[in-house]
């Protein structure tokens, strides 16, 4: 198998920067929701934190296996305020859309590059990418239909959804 492009290299290491980035962020959601006591959330995001490590450390295989190199970029400093739960959810949904956008695009790159193997490698994370949204939305619906006041405030529902989160299973 021949080395990746140069462009294609450049963009996957880019995509690890982005996944490290998603850990990082996740990793600060943990610890704000460690700080308001909402210990499932706080583990759900943990959960989420280890799978983001996982995926970057799946690129970074992919570009060392085609004897490529691997060049580890800076990230930035995550946000780690929000006002509610609702808004970390919320924050979490559009940060996986925005993800889902750069993994469509190394998509179109391969193809362009005719790197059939990438493109076939990326199929991977076009499926996970369905799931990381699916799971988002899902628990952004429920924390509306809670309501503001359940998710600003605290309550019995708030908590009721904070347990079912701590259900969470690593894959
Ligand atoms: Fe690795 Fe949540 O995308």
């Amino acid at each position: 198998m021949p080395p990746l492009s140069k462009k294609l290299e450049n963009a996957l290491n880019e995509q690890i920067k982005n996944e490290i980035s998603s850990a990082y962020l996740y990793l600060a959601m943990s610890a704000y929701c460690a700080s308001a006591n909402l210990k499932g959330a706080a583990h759900w995001l943990q959960v989420q934190w280890e799978e983001e490590i996982g995926h970057a450390t799946k690129l970074l295989d992919h570009v060392l296996e085609r004897g490529n190199k691997a060049a580890l970029k800076a990230i930035e400093q995550p946000e780690g305020e929000y006002a509610s739960l609702e808004e970390v959810f919320e924050h979490v949904l559009e940060h996986e859309r925005g993800v889902t956008a750069s993994i469509y695009k190394l998509c179109d790159l391969a193809l362009q590059e005719k790197d059939y193997a990438t493109q076939a490698f990326l199929q991977w994370f076009v499926t996970e990418q369905v799931e990381e949204e699916r799971a988002a939305q899902e628990i952004v619906d429920t924390l509306k239909l809670a309501g503001a006041g359940a998710s600003k405030t605290g309550g019995p529902v708030l908590l009721m959804i904070d347990r079912q989160l701590a259900a969470r299973t690593k894959e």
